[in-house]
């Protein structure tokens, strides 16, 4: 049905009155190229089914020039002009950009390349699906160049942090033969702007490498071209000693023997047989037990400009994790886990070749609900860099809660790192603008699956919204952002507009105040699932994700005075202010430093009753949700009401657990008593 979630914010649900907006829309489509498996034919497509589902208008599509009076033309600046003669003004666009404009009963849709074309043809017809039909006059380009997702596809079919069923492209270990839901979900990619998919987890498995699944790669890269969606995969370091069926079997894999620097370009070559356009590698290399050229006491440049080498000929690039640490190093909070990227990549900066780009996660440990932008986005300005963010909701309840990241990355994204004392804001680091990178931009851990909501549940989509339109264009509202996703998912009704905006956009405050605020982290459940609260699996493992609780006092002290150093790994007054408790925002006190539990906080309340007040405080936030939910019966199809139903109740619940669980932790461990005597007994 039009109401399932497989077409998710691409429904072209039709709009109220439609009929009457039939003279606001031209009545020809003219895409031009003719070829079935190009973007601008697919975007000619596109446009004919959405116009005739939003506005119930037939029109017809052309693959050349067409002279008739009223034209949507779709197409590349260059075959633009061929057709029908230079553009008036030549548009300023960058690769996939694209021009809308409006001239006489003609709308043109320009772009500099058919995935532009395809992108400003999505672009017009979400403003036509949400009833905006002013003339349209815009050119938009992308803020970078790499906007990829990362799915963590296992080739047996399973998909690590994965909450939405099995994969879509792997099944015992090879490539699926239907490939119909991978096509479905390059179109959903292709409507934001997502030019790339990794398509295995980063723990690769080499059995990728198989003559068969390189083949197999190639299927999947043919379903996807036609919208603009390149394909990448992960790689196993040690894949040349892995015994890969069909390949040599090698007995080491030093980045520097040369039979490892063969092996791999043999191996690079036969994939661009199968995927001319391969997009690239990304690499996690020592990392969690991963191999990497530490093995042989290689640097990490030198095993990331290994592929680098292997992928220059074929212009791919490789995207090499930052995500870089040895857990059995951590069993010390002094060992910080949080330094170990500085340490890894600061003295390497400058060594990458050009076509290698460092992958960073946000923050310095691993998505949490509250961290600091990671320092090391500051510290290598000669190397090309993305940003990892997570879109499945590993640590942030696992689409079980509404959690609406828009508002966390934006965060992220605009904050000022000032390096050099001058703006060095994050969004312009990683598009390569800061420092002067052609290469940079995005990588969004994606994870979608089989299931009918692709993603795990339906308002969970949101995320997967907001990330391509960010990418795009990080300097957009994240409100806005939503309400164009709601719009588009569900409908135009004001009240169904105010409310969900409402849930979402209180959804990841009240998330962290339930979890762990102040900075001390997410306190779920470390070792095994990363689900619910499990405050006591922070300290003395493996994983360097401490929070130093005692029975007076909390918070990992990461001053350089007296702490393991981490705060000086930012640029100076940045540096500055989280060494000092007093300059250190509160809802990072305890990720920087070591306090009492009474430490009183700007509000002017202790550490510990505040943190009391705040899981009461967002578990009685994430009760209205439900109330709030209740409100759209009959406003939204039942379909999708029951089943977000279902979910706010678990999650108003959940977070009442939660709020017990973390507020009785601290209270037996502190033994100071509630002032609201809601903790313990009373
Ligand atoms: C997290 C996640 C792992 C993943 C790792 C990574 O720790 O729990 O499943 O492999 O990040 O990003 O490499």
């Amino acid at each position: 049905t039009a109401e399932n979630g497989l077409s998710a914010w691409l429904r072209y649900a039709p709009l109220q009155g439609g009929q009457h907006f039939h003279s606001s829309v031209p009545s020809h489509i003219v895409a031009l190229n003719s070829s079935t498996v190009s973007p601008v034919y697919i975007a000619g497509q596109e446009l004919q089914q959405g116009l005739k589902s939003i506005l119930g208008k037939q029109c017809n599509v052309h693959h050349a020039h067409y002279g008739g009076g009223s034209n949507i033309v779709v197409g590349t600046v260059a075959e633009y002009s061929k057709a029908y003669g230079a553009l008036s003004s030549t548009p300023d666009l960058l690769d996939d950009g694209y021009l809308l404009d409006t001239i006489g009963n003609t709308v043109q849709i320009i772009g500099k390349n058919e995935r532009g074309a395809l992108y400003g043809a999505f672009a017009y017809l979400s403003k036509v699906a949400q009833g905006n039909f002013t003339k349209v006059a815009e050119v938009s380009n992308p803020s970078a160049p790499i906007r990829w997702t990362n799915e963590w596809d296992n080739l047996d079919g399973s998909i690590e942090r994965g909450f939405a069923g099995n994969s879509n492209w792997f099944s015992n270990g090879s490539i699926v033969s239907n490939l119909t839901r991978t096509a479905e979900y390059a179109r959903l990619l292709a409507s934001i702007g997502i030019n790339a998919v990794v398509v295995n987890n980063v723990n690769a498995n080499a059995s990728l490498l198989t003559p068969t699944n390189i083949e197999g790669l190639g299927r999947i890269a043919d379903v996807m071209r036609p919208y603009g969606v390149q394909v990448g995969i992960s790689l196993y370091f040690s894949s040349p000693t892995a015994g890969v069926k069909g390949q040599a079997n090698l007995t080491n894999f030093d980045p520097l023997d040369e039979s490892v620097v063969q092996w791999w370009s043999n191996v690079t070559d036969q994939i661009y047989e199968h995927v001319p356009d391969m997009a690239g590698y990304l690499v996690k290399a020592n990392s969690e037990g991963q191999p990497g050229p530490l093995t042989y006491n290689r640097t990490l440049a030198e095993g990331a400009n290994l592929f680098a080498k292997a992928l220059q000929p074929h212009g791919g690039i490789v995207m090499f994790r930052a995500f870089v640490y040895n857990p059995l190093n951590e069993t010390v909070w002094t060992a910080d886990r949080a330094n170990a990227q500085i340490e890894f990549f600061k003295p390497l900066d400058g060594e990458f070749d050009d076509n290698v780009v460092i992958q960073i996660k946000y923050g310095p440990i691993d998505f949490q609900v509250r961290e600091p932008v990671s320092p090391l986005f500051a510290n290598i300005p000669k190397s090309a860099v993305a940003i990892e963010l997570q879109v499945t909701q590993e640590y942030l309840g696992q689409q079980c809660h509404l959690v609406y990241l828009g508002p966390l990355w934006k965060e992220i994204l605009d904050y000022d790192l000032r390096v050099d004392n001058e703006t060095s804001l994050v969004r312009n680091i990683i598009s390569g603008e800061r420092f002067n990178h052609s290469l940079g931009g995005y990588a969004g851990v994606s994870n979608v699956g089989t299931n009918e909501t692709w993603i795990g549940s339906h308002m969970a989509m949101s995320n997967l919204y907001a990330y391509g339109r960010l990418a795009w264009d990080p300097t957009l509202d994240a409100q806005d952002v939503l309400q164009d996703w709601i719009r588009l998912t569900f409908n135009t009704n004001p009240s169904v507009i105010d409310a969900m905006t409402q849930i979402s956009m209180e959804s990841w405050p009240a998330y962290e105040n339930y979890s762990g605020n102040l900075g001390v982290q997410t306190l779920t459940d470390i070792l095994y699932t990363h689900f619910g609260p499990n405050p006591q699996t922070q300290d003395n493992t493996i994983w360097g994700q401490w929070t130093r609780a005692d029975q007076k006092t909390i918070g990992m002290d990461r001053t350089v005075a007296n702490g393991t150093g981490f705060a000086g790994n930012y640029p100076p007054e940045i540096a500055e202010m989280f060494e000092n408790i007093a300059t250190t925002p509160d809802n990072l006190l305890l990720w920087f430093h070591h306090v009492n539990y009474t430490q009183l906080l700007k509000s002017g309340q202790t550490v510990i009753q505040d943190f009391y007040d705040q899981h009461y405080a967002g578990a009685a936030t994430a009760q209205t949700f439900t109330t709030l939910w209740e409100s759209l019966q009959g406003k939204i199809d039942d379909e999708r009401y029951y089943d977000q139903l279902f979910r706010q109740v678990f999650q108003a619940g959940h977070s009442l657990v939660w709020r017990d669980a973390i507020a009785n932790f601290y209270y037996n461990l502190s033994g100071i008593p509630d002032e609201a005597k809601r903790v313990g007994n009373h």
